[in-house]
């Protein structure tokens, strides 16, 4: 719907799309002299000389369609009446917009309009935000002449299968707006009108119910409907919001920015913000729909506490939480020393709330273990793009990609990652850029409504640095290196010595076949195809860096960035999809064990002495624990003292059977989280958490841009998560004073040379602000490397390929591989408590029909994968966008015990978990892994505990 809140983030709808033209065109509208960008409409150019034009089928995130008759005016010296939605401007022209003739005409239409609707406004759940409420009073509608006794659309039937929105025929006015949403914005195509005249009406699929359709819930039809024919569930149940607040989805990292709409303190709906600089008002089904989970019931809004985690839950105060927190932690360290405790800081948290948790292991703690959930997805990003271009960040805009030629997606899977990104990618392709896609399965992207990929390199999992040799062979023996950027901008001994390398005769896409699997002329193609590209850009995802060559790949993809001249400029780059919404920011926070925030190694004198004297503390100068060190250190009984905030390590982090060895093996686990999520069933104190929509503070996404979070109500736990940690600190003997979480940006601001010039004021201002922004750059840096790379020269790397350990053979004969789905995110946590659950009730198998038949699988089976970490059992689906030898699952719920299989092999650099390859076999079985058993045994347990905590007065 059309927002009416007038309170920002909602700007005037100016009816057709802004047009981009240097050439102006100045022309007279009711008397008013307006000069606008060739191309644009009458109605754009009138709602820019602030006259507004009655419309109904026209709104300006679409393409004009000109089927309402309502916009029509009259123009000096033309016959007729023209739809302004439909025509262009021309100099000269002198356009009326408000005649009687024309009074007398849209009165008509909109009579017709309301002879077949509904006359329910008063109790309407549009009532107050329906455009044709708007445009009866518009145009002065003041009575209907024909009646309601012949045929109309008022007994039709609703949908109301999709859990988030309805559909009510009798309201709609067949303006086409939802079929073209979902069309030119979503890129899906799910919606046509079928029928003709009277007959003519939404059909969702092939005349389907909306949640057996395509559909992907995305809501870009409810937004663009301007009746309450597509309707938010939510608000037929609440009504209308009256304020709203301009926040960030808690989601993924393309961090769309959305308007949540209050009523009171309670959301209503959550409507993407047209102005959001990473999503120009369009969304997902999870930022837009799946936010329920923050008011479920199952939020523990108490601190909570207990000796051994065999016993019941007690509940208490927060001084009492955090004093039993501080006093074990504190005993730890006597016993055992300082190393023994660190934490974990959250990529679902604020970059204040990680930074403050990284401060309260060095400063409080007083050692570096402290790590971060980013190292089990984009650690290699980090290391692999600092190597060769001296940042370890993404080099882009999103929008980039809209003047992309040619674009490479490498192991992600942005239709269901990233999907409001994904959807403009889409919109690129469809308007004629090439596609190269490299990933063992074919992901929606390789096929689907006007999309088709030139070229899938169907590799093998553990392939990726081979692939990425053989493309450079290509490039550097068939001469389609960019010679002058190379000169210019790379180091020149380094390149000389990749270039000979990469034309070693074995990696040629021929030698390096067998290996990957993918035919030689294919890799070729590919190769010239990206090279000869105008723009070539390159965009990849976990497919690349959860591998044992995660680093290497990620060099390998910068090596071929810079040797066909791609970077530094529009439509080109080297672009990470990050997972969650703050990986990027997590990482900037310094939350590594060897950097402190701004990526500055700990050993850095010069550094950590900025850091000691604003804090007042000695820093250890030596790299602290990574996640799995602290997991091997747990079991040797080195380290047994743990601060979690926001991860749910035991179910997202490899060989789960491992991690809860090590789990258990602690005396004092603390985890501030919403639920009692997998690892707060290890927990001996748990701390409320605040949930995005009562957090202060500011996000990073994939672009490194930094938004701000909002709290639209009061923390259900009484604090902030930020509070939490300052109140910890202090316990432990550091006390920290920050009365607001922009007063932590502040000092992030002062220690970081790339932050130099951010604060919540300039993010307001600006609306977002992608780093670095300082002295250099005061309004941020939106493409990187443009002059020079951040390291002075470009630096290539050789990247020699070398198979994963982890090998199939006769026991273990298949390759597993996993990723995630639209409607889940990570560990399912918080989407596993929203009604996306429908569409993914469990994780499944994909498997290839050949392995399927050879192993008399069929859809629906249960079947057993054995790798050589654990065995696990799921429903299998037979499907072929699988290769043969290759199966595929998601990792949302925990019973599914994805990571019970996964094996502890990592990236040689930064210990990123090899999620993408592990051997297995499947087997069809008949009931759950004796893991899954016990598991579910421990899991029942822990929930019989909670709900044994006695109920203290804690206020
Ligand atoms: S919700 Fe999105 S995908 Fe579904 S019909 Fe509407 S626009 Fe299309
Ligand atoms: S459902 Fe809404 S947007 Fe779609 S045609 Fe009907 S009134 Fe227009
Ligand atoms: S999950 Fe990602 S794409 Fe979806 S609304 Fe949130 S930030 Fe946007
Ligand atoms: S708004 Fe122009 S024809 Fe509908």
């Amino acid at each position: 719907m059309a927002c009416q809140c007038g309170n920002g983030g909602c700007s005037s709808d100016y009816g057709t799309p802004a047009q981009v033209s240097e050439k102006l065109v100045t022309l007279e509208i009711d008397g008013i002299e307006i000069s606008v960008p060739e191309g644009t409409s009458l109605m754009r150019a009138a709602a820019e000389a602030g006259v507004q034009v009655p419309k109904l089928c026209a709104t300006d995130s679409l393409e004009p369609f000109g089927s309402c008759r309502l916009c029509l005016v009259e123009v000096e010296g033309r016959r007729g009446y023209p739809a302004s939605c439909t025509t262009p401007v021309d100099n000269g022209m002198k356009v009326h917009t408000q005649t009687p003739k024309l009074a007398d005409i849209r009165r008509g239409v909109m009579e017709l309009y309301i002879s077949d609707h509904p006359l329910d406004c008063l109790t309407c759940s549009a009532n107050g935000n329906c455009e044709l409420q708007d445009m009866a009073g518009a145009v002065g509608l003041r009575e209907v002449r024909y009646g309601f006794e012949g045929e109309n659309h008022l007994k039709a039937t609703i949908d109301e299968s999709n859990p988030y929105f309805s559909y009510d025929a009798s309201k709609c006015i067949v303006c086409n707006r939802c079929v073209r949403a979902c069309e030119e914005i979503q890129g899906t195509f799910a919606l046509t009108i079928s029928g003709r005249g009277f007959e003519s009406r939404v059909a969702a699929g092939q005349n389907e119910a909306f949640f057996d359709s395509e559909c992907v819930s995305c809501g870009a039809c409810v937004q663009a409907c301007p009746t309450a024919t597509l309707m938010e569930k939510t608000i037929i149940d609440h009504g209308q919001a009256d304020h709203s607040v301009i926040t960030t989805c808690a989601y993924c990292g393309v961090g769309c920015s959305f308007r949540a709409e209050m009523k009171g303190d309670q959301v209503v709906n959550m409507v993407p913000n047209k102005n959001g600089h990473a999503n120009h008002g369009h969304s997902c089904v999870k930022g837009r729909f799946a936010w329920g989970y923050a008011s479920h019931p199952d939020r523990i809004t108490r601190p909570m506490i207990r000796e051994n985690i065999s016993d019941p839950w007690r509940e208490v105060s927060w001084e009492e939480a955090i004093g039993f927190a501080a006093d074990r932690f504190k005993g730890i360290q006597d016993k055992y020393g300082k190393g023994a405790i660190g934490g974990i800081v959250s990529s679902r948290c604020t970059n204040e709330e990680d930074y403050l948790v990284q401060k309260l292991v060095r400063a409080a703690f007083g050692n570096n273990n402290v790590d971060t959930c980013a190292r089990v997805c984009h650690s290699p990003t980090g290391y692999g793009l600092k190597q060769t271009l001296g940042e370890s960040a993404g080099t882009q805009t999103f929008d980039s990609v809209m003047q992309a030629d040619v674009i490479v997606v490498i192991g992600a899977n942005p239709t269901d990652g990233h999907p409001v990104f994904g959807s403009q990618m889409k919109r690129r392709l469809r308007e004629g850029a090439k596609l190269i896609v490299v990933d063992p399965r074919a992901i929606d992207l390789v096929k689907s409504p006007h999309i088709r990929a030139d070229h899938h390199l169907k590799l093998r999992p553990g392939t990726n640095v081979a692939i990425a040799n053989a493309l450079a062979h290509v490039i550097v023996t068939e001469g389609l290196v960019d010679e002058d950027f190379v000169a210019a901008r790379c180091e020149t001994q380094a390149f000389n010595d990749w270039k000979n390398f990469v034309a070693e005769q074995h990696n040629s896409p021929e030698a390096l076949e067998d290996a990957t699997g993918v035919p030689a002329q294919e890799v070729r193609a590919a190769a010239r195809l990206f090279a000869n590209a105008g723009n070539g850009a390159i965009y990849y995802g976990l497919g690349v860096t959860e591998h044992s060559q995660g680093s290497t790949m990620v060099m390998a993809i910068a090596n071929l960035a810079m040797a066909t001249g791609n970077i530094g400029r529009l439509g080109v780059g080297v672009n990470p999809l990050r997972g969650q919404n703050n990986v990027q920011g997590a990482c900037d926070m310094g939350s590594f064990p060897h950097e402190l925030p701004g990526y500055r190694h700990v050993s850095d004198d010069a550094a950590r002495g900025l850091f000691e004297s604003a804090w007042g503390v000695t820093l250890e100068k030596e790299p602290g624990l990574r996640i799995p060190n602290m997991f091997e250190a747990a079991l040797d009984g080195s380290y047994r003292g743990l601060y979690c905030q926001g991860e749910d390590i035991v179910q997202s982090d490899p060989d789960t059977q491992h991690v809860m060895a090590a789990m258990e093996a602690m005396e004092c686990v603390v985890v501030q989280d919403l639920f009692l999520t997998e690892t707060a069933k290890f927990a001996h104190v748990f701390l409320p958490g605040a949930s995005f929509l009562e957090k202060d503070g500011t996000f990073t996404n994939a672009e490194r841009r930094i938004s701000r979070v909002k709290k639209v109500k009061e923390p259900l736990g009484g604090y902030g998560d930020w509070e939490a940690t300052m109140m910890l600190a202090k316990a432990m003997g550091y006390p920290m004073h920050y009365d607001h979480p922009s007063e932590i940006m502040d000092e992030i601001a002062r220690l970081t040379p790339t932050f130099h010039g951010v604060s919540f004021d300039k993010i307001e201002k600006l609306g977002s602000i992608q780093w670095p922004c300082n002295e250099a750059a005061p309004e941020g840096t939106p493409t990187m490397h443009i002059e020079e790379f951040v390291r002075g020269k470009g630096k290539f790397f050789v990247t020699r390929y070398v198979p994963t350990d982890e090998k199939v053979n006769l026991k273990f004969p298949l390759i597993l591989t996993t990723g995630r789905i639209l409607s889940h995110y990570n560990v399912g946590a918080q989407t596993r408590r929203t009604s996306n659950t429908a569409w993914h009730p469990e994780d499944i198998l994909e498997i290839h029909p050949h392995d399927a038949e050879e192993r008399g699988v069929q859809d629906g089976d249960w079947v057993g994968i054995q790798s050589r970490a654990g065995e696990t059992v799921l429903h299998a689906k037979v499907s072929s966008r699988m290769q043969p030898g290759v199966v595929y699952t998601t990792f949302h719920h925990p019973f599914s015990g994805a990571n019970v299989i996964t094996t502890d092999n990592s990236d040689w650099a930064t210990n990123c978990p090899e999620y993408k390859v592990t051997a297995v076999q499947v087997v069809k079985v008949t009931q759950p892994s004796e893991w899954q058993q016990r598991y579910r045994q421990f899991s029942d347990h822990q929930d019989d505990l909670l709900k044994q905590r006695e109920s203290t007065k804690v206020l």
